[in-house]
């Protein structure tokens, strides 16, 4: 009798294919695991498309042609991550949970003594799209080179398309030879002592009446974290830090969104206000801020207002539960409104890791409103978007 091989090679050949099977599909499903995401956990490492941790820090978003564009700083590991070593990265989404990297939409020049020259400092990039001119337009806080934190600049790039590229177009301090709209006559001549004590109660007085504003006066002023607004009347608003980040101005920008019109004002001057990030419901203007504690988190602040001119009144700290005087560890960069829902708007943060910022983290919460109308954040350790369908 012939004997009988223990597995035929018929038998081999089908257990073989079986097991590849399995493991291509649970290869698959890990692939299919690690890159969709579902839900926003805030802190936590979130992938892009291509599993890996998004890289678009002290962001903004742009809603166009039902996608949203988030921009950001590209940082890099290291002791220099915090300066511009690449540019302003990009990705897109339709769910806002999983983004797509579109890459660097505006990378740092390798010509010296250029502008955005690899070295200098490059933040909060902000992009929004001009329907006249059909143009993507881009302003972010810009430092030179071997400057520090001295330039306080904004500056202003250019594109057609919205993942870029963008055209570098120039930089400078705003709203050079003006003053404010409400800045009274008789203190624009007013004379101050250059060697008023800081932090004093005649230093704060001085600060308040504009001391710095005249100091700036004929270069331009001082503009440091920056956002960008488009009001639903289309005029679009350059909010940021000034007066070495003692007061915010609001500016308005020109038809084209590429310059300042000189129509700006100061909000709450020496309140030492930074991270400015402005939104819009029922017709009142709310905008939150952050302290000056340099990368460490501090109490964030919330703002009102009926007019974008003012008055601004205070709300306080619009966080609340465990660790709201830090923000949750994060600093505000931008408020986004989720498009096809009602009142529905999320904070974005950064927790900032200084000793190697590509780690830093983003910290997205939805802004809820308590039965007064006011904005609170409360922190979840995971969320989705239905939590505005409640
Ligand atoms: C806080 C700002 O909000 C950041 O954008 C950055 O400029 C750091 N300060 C630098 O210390």
């Amino acid at each position: 009798m012939k004997k009988k091989p223990a597995v035929t090679s018929k038998k081999l050949y089908l257990s073989l294919s079986l097991l590849a099977i399995v493991a291509l599909a649970s290869c698959k499903f890990k692939e299919q695991e690690a890159k969709y995401n579902h839900s926003f956990k805030p802190g936590k490492i979130w992938v892009d498309t291509d599993s890996l941790h998004i890289n678009a820090h002290g962001g903004g978003i742009l809603y166009y042609d039902n996608t949203y564009y988030w921009f950001g700083e590209f940082k890099t590991a290291g002791p220099d991550g915090n300066s511009a070593q690449v540019g302003v990265s990009c990705y897109s989404s339709t769910d806002l949970y999983n983004w797509e990297n579109e890459g660097i939409v505006l990378p740092v020049s390798n010509e010296a003594g250029s502008d955005i020259e690899k070295g200098s400092v490059i933040e909060r990039p902000k992009v929004i799209y001009n329907e006249k001119t059909g143009k993507f337009v881009m302003w972010f806080h810009l430092e030179l080179k071997g400057q520090g934190y001295g330039a306080a600049r904004t500056a202003l790039a250019v594109s057609d398309n919205a993942v870029g590229p963008y055209t570098f177009v120039k930089s400078l301090r705003p709203n050079a030879q003006q003053w404010p709209m409400d800045y009274s006559q008789e203190l624009r001549t007013k004379a101050y002592d250059p060697e008023l004590k800081w932090w004093t109660p005649s230093w704060y007085k001085a600060i308040d009446q504009g001391m710095f504003l005249q100091r700036d006066f004929e270069g331009g002023q001082m503009s440091r974290d920056m956002q960008l607004f488009v009001d639903d009347d289309g005029k679009a608003y350059h909010i940021h830090s000034s007066e070495d980040n003692l007061t915010l101005h609001i500016s308005e920008l020109t038809d084209d969104f590429q310059g300042f019109t000189g129509r700006y004002t100061r909000i709450f001057p020496a309140g030492h206000n930074e991270a400015p990030a402005l939104f819009k419901k029922d017709d009142i203007y709310y905008l939150m801020a952050s302290g000056c504690t340099g990368w460490e988190p501090n109490e964030a602040r919330m703002f009102e207002a009926r007019s974008i001119w003012g008055p601004w009144d205070s709300l306080g700290n619009p966080c609340v539960g465990e660790d709201a005087h830090l923000t949750f560890h994060s600093q505000s960069t931008y408020i986004l409104p989720v498009q096809g829902k009602e009142d529905a708007f999320i904070y974005m943060g950064d927790r900032w890791t200084p000793e190697n910022p590509i780690d830093g983290r983003y910290i997205w919460l939805p802004i809820q409103f308590d039965e007064s109308g006011k904005p609170v954040v409360n922190w979840y350790d995971e969320w989705n978007l239905s939590i505005f369908d409640n």
